[in-house]
């Protein structure tokens, strides 16, 4: 089973953007926690990050035929991208969405996620316990693929 970790804009700046909300923890330590339970469970990870929304999106094409499912932080493109949501829906490959916050408890705009609908479920408020519990939820998404 393959997982391809997608990563939005500003998320490079973990561990010392605003840590009061994301914590201390950079990307960089995450992607090796992420990699230590992935080996545990015997998945294959890919693990990018971009600041750039058509990025994003052209990984999320490519990734048809070469990954089972895609865990994605979209970070603030979350709130605003139509376009990672079209990619998400046409790719058809079942996506979970992470957040590292609790979106829901916080500014009213970021209520809102364009790419819910097309998620297979969204994991938020963990901190970077978000991405072992994505991953986790990746096994199962797996298993009861239509
Ligand atoms: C985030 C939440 C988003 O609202 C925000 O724009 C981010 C990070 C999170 O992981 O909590 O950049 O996706």
């Amino acid at each position: 089973m393959k997982v391809l970790f997608l990563n939005g804009p500003n998320l490079n700046l973990l561990g010392t953007r605003e840590p009061e909300v994301y914590g201390r923890t950079t990307l960089a330590d995450i992607e090796a926690s992420v990699r230590a339970r992935a080996t545990e469970l015997n998945i294959e990870i890919g693990f990018r990050q971009s600041n750039v929304e058509g990025e994003l999106v052209s990984w999320i094409q490519e990734a048809k035929g070469q990954f089972d499912v895609i865990v994605i932080n979209a970070a603030a493109y979350t709130h605003t991208s139509i376009a990672l949501r079209d990619a998400i829906s046409a790719v058809g490959i079942p996506t979970i969405e992470i957040h590292l916050s609790n979106i829901h408890a916080r500014e009213e705009f970021r209520h809102k996620s364009l790419i819910a609908p097309v998620c297979r479920g969204q994991i938020c408020g963990f901190g970077q316990k978000s991405y072992i519990l994505g991953l986790e939820s990746a096994v199962y998404v797996n298993e009861t693929k239509k």
